[in-house]
């Protein structure tokens, strides 16, 4: 992008160092680079992006290496690196600004809302920040009651309370709101996430016709501009930020597959499984009589070989009819014919690119903002059921018939048809993500 003159202007990036969370920031990257601007990247050592899938971005990494993440307690790890990688940050920052030329000045920088150490950085250096919110809009909404909800005293709740609905916040009962480890320290993290600060705009990774009016109601609690730019997905090019490797064989595989017939089985980058849930899928799974596809990610089971896990009674059963892999292609998967169901964790990415090609889903939240996400995908735009029992082979088997055989399953395969449809309305010329990202450039430009 150029302002006056030859200035092409530069955006500085800050992912989240987690899967969910650098996808769409590297989409992000990947769109406003096709507008014209240059790209920096400043990322963390841990789990860091692989530069050679965008050779147009330049990369940085920050020296964060006391921040590893174990696997257990991601909230103490969120905080610890933000106290870390602050004074890196900046110096990262000068670092740049020293480095450019006249020709190529810093026009802001856009940080993943987990990494707001960024807004004071940049601040710092008198540089506008905005910030990227990963999830959905219903989250942010979901986030700023759990504050309110919390000083009347109704959090924490009992259990007896979990499927209580919350006052207007349908269809959210509170069992779904994003609590994750101990309160103390969740509300001290949701505090700093929630807080925009200096920041001058916040962009979404949604879109307006599913969150039309939690992008209203957030509008009204926020005084800085809102952009609902989404699917980034769909708007940037499709280049994969996948942190392991794809195993692309599973889309051979699915050539052979009918039309519609495949369960598409994931649960997403971070979630876990003991092993007798697992066990409990697989024959689950078996025993649908479906097709399946099913990711088996490396850790899923954590101490577990990958090799191991699976029972050799169902790996001999499963013949041609399931197909196991450690990683998938997942947009691809999701776009490819055969596929006609997908049981989820509901991860914010997860359920975006489910909905973009009309794949209706089987909502299986495990922590986070997923609860939040698995009851708008059930409850408001209708294109999955909920599974809310625990991993059992008679259920998964029942819930994977009900969505890929009964009518019930059948009509949420229309409405998903009539969503996509409407989504990708909004990304093209004249529709409301279009209009958000013409407005957000304006403002990147105007700084
Ligand atoms: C978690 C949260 O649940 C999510 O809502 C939040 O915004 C980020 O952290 P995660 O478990 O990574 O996310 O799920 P999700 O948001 O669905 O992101 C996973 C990404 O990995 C998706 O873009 C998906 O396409 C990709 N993926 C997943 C693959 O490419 N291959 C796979 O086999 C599985």
């Amino acid at each position: 992008m150029e302002k006056e003159g030859n200035r092409r202007l530069r955006v500085v990036l800050v992912p989240g160092p987690f899967q969910g969370h650098l996808n769409p920031m590297l989409q992000l990257g990947s769109i406003l680079h096709s507008n014209g601007f240059s790209i920096t990247v400043v990322h963390t050592q841990y789990n860091s992006p692989n530069p050679s899938s965008h050779p147009d971005f330049s990369f940085l990494a920050l020296p964060d290496s006391s921040s590893i993440f174990t696997g257990e307690s991601f909230i103490p790890f969120a905080l610890q690196l933000n106290v870390n990688c602050k004074a890196p940050f900046q110096e990262c920052l000068a670092q740049v600004m020293r480095q450019q030329g006249l020709d190529d000045g810093i026009a802001c920088v856009i940080y993943d809302e987990i990494m707001y150490f960024s807004e004071a950085a940049a601040k710092d250096l008198k540089l506008p920040s905005i910030v990227l919110r990963t999830g959905c809009a219903a989250l942010s909404l979901a986030g700023h009651a759990i504050f309110q909800l919390k000083a009347e005293g109704h959090i924490p709740f009992p259990e007896s309370r979990s499927k209580d609905p919350i006052l207007d916040l349908y269809p959210l009962r509170f069992k779904d709101l994003p609590i994750m480890e101990k309160l103390e320290n969740f509300m001290q993290l949701l505090s700093k996430v929630a807080n925009i600060r200096t920041s001058s705009a916040i962009i979404y990774n949604t879109i307006d016709c599913l969150e039309n009016s939690s992008m209203a109601k957030i509008q009204q609690q926020c005084q800085v501009p809102i952009f609902p730019i989404g699917p980034m997905h769909r708007i940037a090019s499709a280049t994969s930020s996948s942190l392991l490797e794809e195993d692309t064989s599973c889309l051979a595989w699915l050539d052979k597959q009918s039309f519609n017939t495949v369960i598409y089985v994931s649960l997403g980058s971070s979630a876990f499984m003991d092993v007798k849930e697992l066990v409990e899928m697989a024959w689950g799974l078996v025993n649908s009589q479906q097709p399946f596809l099913w990711v088996v990610r490396p850790g899923l089971v954590p101490g577990a070989e990958w090799n191991d896990i699976l029972p050799q009674s169902f790996k001999e059963n499963i013949g041609k009819r399931g197909y196991i892999v450690k990683w998938a292609p997942q947009k691809e998967v999701l776009a490819h014919d055969a596929v006609g169901g997908f049981l989820s964790h509901c991860g914010w990415n997860s359920t975006l690119e489910s909905i973009c090609e009309g794949v209706p889903m089987i909502c299986r939240p495990c922590y986070g903002d997923q609860g939040v996400n698995a009851r708008y995908v059930s409850h408001i735009w209708r294109v999955g059921l909920e599974y809310e029992n625990k991993f059992e082979r008679g259920e998964i088997e029942r819930a994977i018939r009900r969505l890929m055989v009964d009518d019930e399953g059948k009509k949420m395969r229309k409405r998903g048809k009539d969503l996509k449809e409407r989504v990708e309305l909004c990304t093209r010329e004249g529709g409301s993500s279009n209009n958000s990202l013409i407005e957000l450039i304006k403002m990147i430009m105007s700084f």
